[in-house]
């Protein structure tokens, strides 16, 4: 596996510990994101909280630009972007976008404009293509608080009382409890509502397995009482994977989140046939390796037999390899860039690779 040097530091830091380290070990991916800012000022985003009926006039009349992936005008009569494939989540049967977005590191912004536009523009872009699916946690520093206000500054925030807000842009939120014991779990999950700006989430998961025994029995009494809607486990190490099939195969979960990519790909073997099979939810993480795999394969081209499905980017790539495997329901791609999420998602279009096709990616990419 490709371990990036931050995830070895996170792993060695207390639950309690400040997230202002991580966002100077990114240093890099943040100063891209300020210098973007002139280019996604305010003049593209909606500068006062808008409500959902005005959200969407807003979204109807901006969609068939921000569809389009590094956003040359389209032509008069284009054909506009297809739906994005969605998956459904075995337990409740509801389908959801089969790609969504991460939040590790791009999100943990300041509160100043210039911080936060790239990221209301994403997000505007990931609703305005269809996207859902947004995984947060509070080991990301600001993460849930940002997309927390940016919601509301796109009217898209849930009504307290939880209910579902029934229109076409439906946010699916999803984020971790990370933390020993009962009272700080129930704590950390009732501050990740508050930083999120819902009384239920979509889904709830014990972070790295941390506690997970007393954090689960918190999270099903929490769905029980409808503040859940849905619950899992996440890791990001292979050396968790015989943990996360023991619990995949005896604690009824709806969802378990696993490391799972063309450079890693031993989830195939036991886990994800075991979460298909016991019918839970497969949410992808680190589908890049935390970028990684961007780095291997910078300055050469995209093998010709790709365009046969319709791969345009290396990340469509990486991501199409994920969503070819029958037991993936979302891949959540890490962003904080708008021209990213655009090609990100282009990856949820068009045909997918079949199994034959997918044996010679990963050989295509261990002779790289
Ligand atoms: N234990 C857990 O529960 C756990 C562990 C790890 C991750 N996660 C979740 O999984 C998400 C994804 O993992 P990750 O963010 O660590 O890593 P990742 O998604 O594998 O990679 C993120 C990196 O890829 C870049 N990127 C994204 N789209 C791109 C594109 N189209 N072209 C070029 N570069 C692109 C991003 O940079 P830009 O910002 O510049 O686009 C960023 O540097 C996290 O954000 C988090 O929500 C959960």
């Amino acid at each position: 596996m490709l371990e990036h040097g931050r995830w070895a530091q996170r792993r060695a830091s207390p639950p309690a510990a400040t997230m202002g380290r991580r966002r100077a070990a990114a240093g890099d991916h943040h100063a891209a994101g300020a210098m973007m800012t002139s280019r996604f000022s305010d003049k593209g985003t909606p500068s006062a909280r808008l409500s959902r009926a005005e959200f969407m006039r807003w979204l109807g009349v901006a969609a068939a630009a921000l569809i389009a992936p590094a956003a040359p005008a389209a032509p008069a009569g284009a054909p506009r972007a297809a739906p994005l494939l969605t998956r459904r989540i075995p337990r409740s049967g509801e389908a959801i976008p089969a790609v969504g977005l991460g939040t590790w590191l791009g999100f943990d912004a300041g509160s100043g404009a210039a911080e936060r536009a790239p990221l209301a523009e994403v997000l505007r872009r990931f609703f305005a293509a269809g996207g859902r699916l947004i995984d947060s946690s509070p080991m990301y520093g600001r993460a849930e608080t940002v997309v927390g206000d940016l919601l509301a500054e796109l009217g898209l925030t849930r009504p307290a009382s939880g209910a579902a807000g029934g229109g076409a842009v439906e946010p699916f939120l999803a984020t971790k409890v990370w933390t020993t014991g009962r009272e700080e779990g129930r704590r950390q999950m009732a501050a990740s509502l508050q930083a999120l700006r819902t009384g239920r989430l979509d889904l709830m998961q014990v972070h790295n397995l941390v506690d997970w025994r007393t954090q689960l029995a918190t999270m099903r009494e929490w769905q029980g009482q409808g503040r859940l809607r849905h619950i899992g486990v996440t890791h990001y190490l292979p050396s968790a994977f015989g943990d996360l099939e023991r619990l995949v195969r005896t604690e009824r979960l709806d969802f378990v989140q696993l490391p799972y990519s063309l450079a890693l790909t031993g989830a195939e073997q036991r886990l994800l046939p075991a979460a298909a099979a016991e019918g839970v939810a497969v949410i992808v993480n680190r589908p890049f390796e935390g970028g990684d795999l961007f780095r291997a394969v910078r300055g050469k081209p995209l093998p010709p037999w790709a365009e046969a499905f319709e791969c345009r980017s290396w990340a469509q790539f990486f991501l199409k390899y994920i969503l070819a495997h029958p037991a993936v329901t979302c891949v959540i791609p890490g962003t904080a860039k708008p021209q990213h999420i655009d090609d990100d998602l282009a990856a949820a279009r068009g045909p997918l690779p079949d199994e034959a096709t997918r044996r010679r990616m990963v050989a295509f990419w261990r002779e790289l």
